[in-house]
């Protein structure tokens, strides 16, 4: 885990979002306290919950940016919840501790990346030694394997009908091709050779459970069933550069203790998860009778354990949630944080407000961050052999296009930039190929020219963007 100082991580989320002070504090310190707890001792760690945070402000100002770039600057597994889906019409208790089964996935996929990675090289060495194997067998032994080398060209690779009594000279004949073939391979002499590899057929299983009715969508099911099921294999004809790949998967597979990165990924899930709660909002205030609203207040105790710290089942193992970091997100235009039922209140004790955009805050939105809009249409130009310019006026008069369309319609924050801006390029993301070679320079008149609809008429009722 990566360790950033407070004052560390705002610098780092400054690079994506512009503003919002408060929210990047309050998530930098939520984040710390966790570091600092997990320096105490074991029994003092136990006492210590995470301070959950609630962000409340309008659309497009960046709750869900500032959450999202937190959890993958510290490399902690996320999960993006909407609260209102526990709301939907049909609601029977749907597993709220789906949310928390959700993240361990993450915890999972991200552990086993990570070691995946860790043993690539070795990985890499061992598939080639596998296309050699595939490409000219070693013949089987009948003498005690010594050399651990050998022991590894007869991993059951080699084809049975070999003859066993071949001649030492036989051997060595094979030995020198293996080395020349070695060679080759390394010089990517034979990445067009086709070959059979022999690979798993993940078909059969599902064929099998579409034969039953089911699917697999149900994921518990069909892994249950893999277990059980011994693994069926097919041999597919590849390329050698494909083959290296499918091998060096499979030896890293191989590598990689699956029961290592479950404990792991509990570990990590229950420490360092990150579970981002959006639309809270609208599971406040208390729920009438009638309606969808009945479930409100049931989806809010539904979560309240949870929230709490609870053990949840899952098929990789017990989890603990006590420490898992929820962020909460809402913009409260009707429903108060005060709404909540004060249970879930209490485990929400930091509240922080997310500023409106100005129209200063647009056009830094548009020029300042690594990934800013600007940059991403000038990237998809670029693949066109067209140089996307924008002048210093154009991006003005576009933040204050913004700013007025939000000020005097509905209030879209950060949104608003990409319906604009979609409007604005559409005639040239139509006709980029024409341009190609050349640059494109977007000036304050080529911006009035192409928005003109919404700068001419003052009634901007008019325009639905
Ligand atoms: N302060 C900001 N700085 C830079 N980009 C921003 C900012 N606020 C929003 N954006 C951009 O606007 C888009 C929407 O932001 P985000 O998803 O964070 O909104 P939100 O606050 O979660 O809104 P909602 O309540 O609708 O979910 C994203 O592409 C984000 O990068
Ligand atoms: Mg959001």
């Amino acid at each position: 885990m990566e360790t950033y100082t407070p004052q560390e991580i705002v610098k780092e989320l400054d690079k994506y979002i512009i503003g919002q002070n408060d929210a990047k504090k309050s998530v930098a310190v939520a984040l710390r306290n966790r570091y600092r707890r997990s320096r105490l001792p074991k029994e003092q760690q136990e006492e210590i919950s995470p301070k959950n945070i609630i962000m409340i402000g309008p659309t497009g100002v960046g709750k869900t940016e500032i959450a999202r770039r937190l959890a993958k600057l510290v490399q902690a597994p996320f999960v993006k919840v909407e609260a209102t889906k526990f709301t939907e019409v049909g609601y029977v208790g749907r597993d709220v501790e789906s949310m928390i089964r959700d993240l361990l996935e993450a915890a999972i996929r991200q552990v086993n990346d990570n070691k995946m990675k860790e043993v690539e090289h070795q990985a890499e060495q061992l598939a080639e030694e596998r296309l050699l194997d595939i490409l000219a067998p070693m013949p089987k032994k009948k003498t005690p394997m010594t050399n651990p080398f050998e022991m590894f060209f007869n991993n059951g690779n080699a084809p049975s009908n070999q003859n066993t009594s071949t001649s030492d000279a036989d051997v060595q004949a094979i030995k020198d091709k293996r080395e020349i073939l070695k060679q080759k391979l390394r010089r990517q002499e034979l990445e067009e050779d086709y070959i059979d590899v022999e690979v798993e057929d993940s078909n059969a299983m599902n064929d099998m459970l579409a034969s039953m009715g089911m699917d697999d969508t149900n994921g518990n099911f069909g892994d249950m069933m893999n277990n059980f099921m011994p693994k069926k294999t097919k041999k597919r004809k590849v390329t050698v550069e494909q083959a290296r790949k499918i091998l060096a998967q499979q030896e890293a597979e191989k590598l990689v203790d699956f029961d290592d990165v479950k404990q792991e990924a509990i570990t990590l899930a229950e420490n360092h998860g990150i579970i981002f709660l959006d639309e809270i909002d609208k599971i406040a205030g208390k729920g009438s009778s009638h309606g969808p609203d009945v479930s409100r207040e049931g989806v809010q105790r539904d979560i309240l354990p949870i929230v709490e710290g609870s053990v949840v089942k899952t098929k990789y193992g017990n989890i603990r949630t006590d420490h898992i970091l929820f962020i909460a997100a809402g913009a409260f235009h009707v429903a108060k944080p005060t709404d909540l039922i004060p249970e879930l209140q209490g485990r929400f004790p930091v509240r922080v407000y997310l500023e409106n955009l100005s129209q200063q805050d647009l056009e830094r939105i548009l020029r300042e961050p690594d990934n800013s809009l600007l940059k991403q249409y000038a990237q998809l130009m670029k693949t066109e052999d067209v140089e996307l310019v924008f002048t210093d006026d154009a991006i003005e008069q576009l933040a204050k296009i913004a700013c007025d369309l939000n000020e005097q319609t509905e209030n879209l924050g950060a949104r608003r930039l990409h319906t604009i801006l979609e409007k604005l390029l559409a005639d040239i993301m139509y006709t980029a190929s024409d341009y190609a070679g050349q640059q494109f320079v977007i000036d304050e008149d080529y911006v009035k020219e192409q928005l003109r609809d919404m700068i001419v008429d003052r009634d901007l009722s008019n325009f639905i963007l």
